[in-house]
């Protein structure tokens, strides 16, 4: 099976064999077809946030389960159902049209919602973590099903249990996120509140941030990439006072445990490679923390390019970017 389509980075990969369970029924059977004959299996979603080699030998999985519904809740809220294969704009924006309110800051993020969590997905001030109520999911060793609450997610910045404990051990089936009918606009990321005015809609804050996304971010259909390739750093008060003494205009955010998250854009941007090609991998030139793929690369080079920015990165700022795509295989 070709899967070179099926990521956003269009590298190029062949699956040894591919399924696409429809339902829970059809995915039991390919895992315990796939425990039987002991081969490895991959779970792939839209294929936005993960770099394929070359050859995947065992079984890839490919859920299409892709239903969505609405649950009421107390008061205001309302609990939605998503199954794993739903993309994650489609029901993005199917919410806010209905004028219901958490996700709207989330809108024109890649992938499918079976793997919004494993990255804790995040964009102008909200993260995923935030309106997750539960993820349902079946563990590919035995094919027992169980359910997840947040807290049982270890969720952090661009990180959850899904990739560590649990990396490769589970198929997430469907996810129970939680949305509200009141009004709650978050426009402080940016220049969100100067695009939308007053008083906005879920549907035109959704707008807005698609808008600030596609002036920035590359189109995955029109040129390779997995959005940011690396996780902006977090360093000790002190050696970000240094840098900002330096560097007055650098993007820094305090965290409240003391230390300092940096912009990794900008620090690549700072070291001049704005822009930089090498072959088929290039810096993106509206967004330094992007990796785009012209065509014609692997995974290998592709991580090797990654590499020599990340070294231009410490050389100059001794720090340490740390990749954000996994690996697959
Ligand atoms: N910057 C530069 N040069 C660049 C890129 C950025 O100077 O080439 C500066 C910007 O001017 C700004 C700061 O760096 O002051 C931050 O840039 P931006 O607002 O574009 O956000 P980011 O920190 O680079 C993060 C997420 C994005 C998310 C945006 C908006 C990570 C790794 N990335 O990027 O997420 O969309 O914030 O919330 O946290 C993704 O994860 O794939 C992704 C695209």
């Amino acid at each position: 099976h070709d899967l070179t389509g099926a990521n956003t980075l269009g590298l190029p990969c062949r699956a040894e064999r591919c399924l696409a369970p429809a339902t829970p029924a059809e995915l039991s059977e390919a895992l315990a077809m796939a425990r039987e004959a002991g081969w490895p299996i991959q779970v792939l979603g839209g294929g936005s946030n993960l770099i394929l080699p070359a050859e995947l030998p065992g079984l890839v999985i490919r859920p299409v389960m892709n239903e969505w519904w609405l649950e009421e809740g107390a008061g205001d809220s309302v609990r939605v159902h998503a199954e794993a294969g739903v993309v994650w704009h489609e029901l993005v924006m199917a919410l806010a049209a209905r004028g219901l309110w958490g996700l709207e800051n989330l809108a024109l993020i890649p992938g499918h919602c079976g793997a919004a969590p494993i990255q804790n997905i995040g964009a102008y001030g909200v993260e995923l973590a935030a309106h997750l109520e539960a993820v349902h999911l079946v563990h590919l060793d035995d094919g027992r099903a169980a359910v997840l609450g947040p807290e049982d997610c270890a969720f952090g910045y661009r990180d959850s249990i899904f990739k560590h404990a649990l990396a490769g051990r589970v198929v997430i089936t469907r996810l129970v996120l939680r949305v509200s009918r009141r009004a709650a606009p978050r426009l402080a990321y940016g220049d969100l509140a100067t695009r939308v005015g007053e008083a906005p809609s879920p549907l035109a804050v959704a707008e807005a941030v698609c808008a600030v996304r596609r002036e920035k971010l590359p189109d995955p259909a029109v040129l390779g990439n997995a959005g940011s390739f690396f996780k902006n750093p977090v360093i000790p008060a002190a050696q970000a006072e240094a840098l900002l003494r330096e560097h007055p205009q650098m993007p820094h955010f305090p965290l409240a445990d003391g230390r300092v998250k940096l912009a990794a854009g900008w620090l690549i941007d700072r070291c001049g490679l704005k822009g930089w090609r090498d072959g088929p991998f290039a810096v993106h030139d509206r967004q330094a923390l992007v990796l785009v793929h012209h065509g014609g690369g692997s995974a290998q080079g592709l991580l090797e390019f990654a590499g020599r920015v990340a070294n231009e990165v410490q050389g100059r700022f001794d720090i340490t970017l740390e990749r954000e795509p996994r690996l697959a295989g």
